[in-house]
């Protein structure tokens, strides 16, 4: 007699993530180096670029990641650009988008084709200081704390809900660059955690909310 045992399925497929980036990529250096230690969870399989010159192509070739560059100045309107940029990830059979200092407004059509399925990090405790220049207003604010929060991609600009946040003291003699450095170090474990989360299948998206493991995050996890 045979028995079908049910056991946990630990054995879980590793996911398949693109990572967009449009600047330095040292977040993708971050994921990168984390995602070596952990091919079983997941693969990096594209890195798209909208600058030519973006310097975090080079480290994705340094580490044999297909690279691919779509130009935004290349096309007429917004729409044409992230309907280019959507076909190139479809074809990539994708688990995950990462946007990395992928400086692109995206069109809510786009958005909400991977809604649940595209991560940002952005440099302030989220709801304050969305869009640029965050460490500016944080000083500007005399806030006393700075950071970073990594959230899922919806329709409005730096809005989705927030899934982890990491904080960083402000100091006196903090200029926008120091602060800027102290925020990139946390950026740099936060974000690859929240990806090894994600292909844990730990993470969800669901009735506009991030759950962590089976449970709505009301409050941000913290690093
Ligand atoms: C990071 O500070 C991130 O929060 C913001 O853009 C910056 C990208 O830096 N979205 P890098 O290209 O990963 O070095």
């Amino acid at each position: 007699m045979t028995s079908v045992q049910n056991t946990p399925h630990t054995h879980l497929t590793p996911k398949r993530i693109a990572v967009l980036i449009s600047g330095s990529g040292s977040n993708l250096q971050a994921i990168i180096e984390h995602q070596k230690n952990h091919a079983h969870l997941y693969q990096i399989v594209l890195v798209v670029s909208n600058r030519p010159n973006a310097f975090g192509l080079n480290r994705a070739a340094a580490a044999n990641i297909p690279t691919l560059t779509i130009n935004h100045t290349d096309y007429a309107s917004r729409e044409l650009f992230d309907e280019s940029l959507q076909f190139a990830l479809d074809k990539a059979h994708l688990d995950l988008v990462v946007l990395a200092g992928f400086m692109r407004i995206l069109t809510p059509h786009f958005t909400q084709h991977f809604l649940g399925k595209m991560l940002n990090i952005h440099p302030s405790l989220l709801p304050k200081y969305p869009g640029l220049n965050t460490h500016q207003a944080a000083l500007q604010a005399g806030d006393t704390q700075h950071g970073l929060s990594v959230h899922f991609v919806t329709p409005m600009l730096d809005s989705g809900p927030v899934i982890l946040q990491a904080t960083v003291n402000i100091e006196p003699n903090d200029t926008a660059e120091s602060l800027q450095q102290k925020v990139h170090t946390q950026e740099h474990l936060a974000y690859p955690l929240v990806i090894e989360w994600f292909a844990q299948n730990r993470l969800q998206y669901k009735d506009n909310q991030a759950w962590l493991d089976q449970k709505p995050l009301i409050i941000p996890q913290q690093l």
